[in-house]
């Protein structure tokens, strides 16, 4: 449960997230990424006029953030800065679901092509990408730093729109 919320996707809504949705995202990307971005990163994010982000809502008055996608658009690209859905949402279509909704709005806003980079080890988000039709299109040898650990390397991939 979540909010009171029962774990169904059905009981889910995308909203669009602006600045004002900043706190909330910083919240769930904190839970979900290390290092966290700060709300003010995340908010200078959401407030640049090519941002389109989302978030996955649910339960009642307040509604709870259970997922975010943020991307950005230039000229006829798109890319995905960040996307996460709370450890107990997981597995229950809500990464797709956000994935096709910031892919939908950058069609629309013209771009042709959604990138984005992930490190090589998370085989979730792998997977995800893959299934919804991204390819490779590249290496970042030892991209990603993780303290006390080896670094990863990132792989980018890109959508055709
Ligand atoms: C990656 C992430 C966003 C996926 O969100 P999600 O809501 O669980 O994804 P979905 O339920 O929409 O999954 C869609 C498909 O992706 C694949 N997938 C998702 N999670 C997977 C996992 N843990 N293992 C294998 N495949 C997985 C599956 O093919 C899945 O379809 P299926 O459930 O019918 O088999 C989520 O795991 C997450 O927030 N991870 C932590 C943050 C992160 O790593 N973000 C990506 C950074 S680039």
């Amino acid at each position: 449960m979540t909010n009171g919320a029962p774990l169904d996707p059905k009981y889910v809504s995308l909203l669009w997230a602006g600045p004002e949705q900043a706190a909330e995202i910083a919240r769930l990307h904190a839970e979900l990424f290390s290092p966290p971005w700060s709300e003010d990163s995340v908010r200078s994010l959401l407030d640049h006029p090519a941002s389109t982000a989302f978030m996955a809502m649910v339960g009642g008055a307040p509604k709870v953030c259970v997922g975010f996608v943020m991307a950005q658009l230039a000229a006829d690209e798109a890319e995905i800065l960040s996307i996460g859905v709370s450890p107990a949402w997981q597995r229950k279509g809500l990464g797709r679901r956000l994935l096709d909704g910031v892919a939908r709005a950058a069609q629309r806003a013209e771009a042709k092509k959604l990138f984005l980079e992930v490190a090589a080890d998370n085989d979730a988000a792998l997977e995800l990408y893959r299934r919804a039709g991204f390819l490779g299109t590249g290496l970042r040898r030892g991209y990603y730093e993780r303290p006390g650990a080896q670094a990863v390397d990132a792989v980018t991939l890109a959508l055709r729109l």
